[in-house]
């Protein structure tokens, strides 16, 4: 099956290796220029290089999976099978990209997007065929769950197609229907921009903040510290759809979260967040 993955950022760069890594599948990376697309590429090699400097895979493994990756420009995905959207989280880009993939990709490709919280519904509108949620979590290659997503007009069968392929590659999926956030973001980014509330308040330092809730709640990494990882854009602009969808001020952004955004501190992208991540 051969997969067009749209947009090469973190996520897309984790999703084409996500494919890419499993027999059977052959993935096109594609970007609005072939420099950010080969830039995805390289996170993807960079990460196999890592597993491989861990003993966890061979050479041979981890070229066969950059050589199953061909970069370009989103036209190279026309005889794609499915496409997986991972484009800046506007839903006129993704509308538009979606409109123009309509033309050019064959009839029988399905339409997939990994939004972390936008309407499935809205982005399908006008669209000749229907679209799905496949939406995986940070790191992809690493992260079990992919939430699939209906929207008002997706079908069953194409709910139980994604679930199947989702197993394929190793992944767990769980079936949700469309709302606000879905389910993960739904509760966890909420917390995130509450422990930016508790952080902003000089309640405790940010290490502080973190290791309590790893210690005290048994979280894999700290709030602030996922936050950066996640990139304090995508944290705003989901607060931003709750806080619209729900018409509920409980998921107001904290002010330090849109100020630190504004000031183009969006995590570990941009070498600073929360933690100093440029050494
Ligand atoms: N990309 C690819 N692989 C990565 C990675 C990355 N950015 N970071 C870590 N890994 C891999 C490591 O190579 C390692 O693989 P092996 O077991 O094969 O060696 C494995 O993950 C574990 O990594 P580490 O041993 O270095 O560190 P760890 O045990 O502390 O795990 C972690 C790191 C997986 C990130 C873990 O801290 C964790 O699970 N954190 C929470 C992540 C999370 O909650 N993500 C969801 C965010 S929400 C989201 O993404 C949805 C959205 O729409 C915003």
């Amino acid at each position: 099956m051969k997969i067009g993955v749209i947009g090469a950022g973190t996520m897309g760069s984790g999703i084409a290796q996500a494919f890419a890594q499993t027999d059977g599948y052959s993935v096109v990376l594609c970007d609005i220029t072939q420099d950010f697309a080969d830039g995805g590429k390289a996170k993807i090699a960079k990460n196999l290089e890592r597993s491989v400097k861990k003993g966890k895979m061979d050479q041979a493994a981890a070229d066969a999976i950059l050589n199953n990756i061909e970069t370009g420009l989103r036209d190279i995905s026309a005889d794609c099978d499915l496409i997986v959207e991972a484009v800046l989280e506007k839903m006129a880009i993704k509308h538009e990209l979606f409109g123009a993939l309509d033309q050019i990709c064959k009839p029988e490709c399905i339409f997939a997007t990994n939004t972390s919280s936008l309407s499935i519904t809205e982005m399908g509108a006008g669209i000749g065929r229907e679209i799905i949620g496949m939406h995986f979590f940070n790191p992809a290659p690493v992260m079990k769950l992919v939430e699939v997503i209906a929207g008002y007009n997706t079908s069953k069968a194409l709910v139980e197609k994604i679930m199947e392929i989702a197993k394929a590659i190793g992944k767990v999926p769980v079936q949700v229907e469309e709302g606000a956030g879905f389910v993960v973001n739904r509760i966890l980014i909420p917390m995130i921009n509450e422990a930016i509330g508790v952080y902003a308040a000089g309640t405790a330092s940010a290490e502080a903040i973190d290791t309590a809730m790893k210690l005290g709640s048994n979280h894999p990494m700290g709030p602030l510290a996922l936050g950066d990882l996640i990139g304090l854009d995508i944290v705003l602009a989901i607060m931003e759809v709750l806080q619209s969808e729900t018409g509920l001020d409980k998921y107001a952004p904290e002010p330090l979260l849109r100020k630190m955004v504004r000031g183009g501190a969006l995590g570990m992208k941009t070498g600073k967040g929360f933690y100093d991540y440029s050494r």
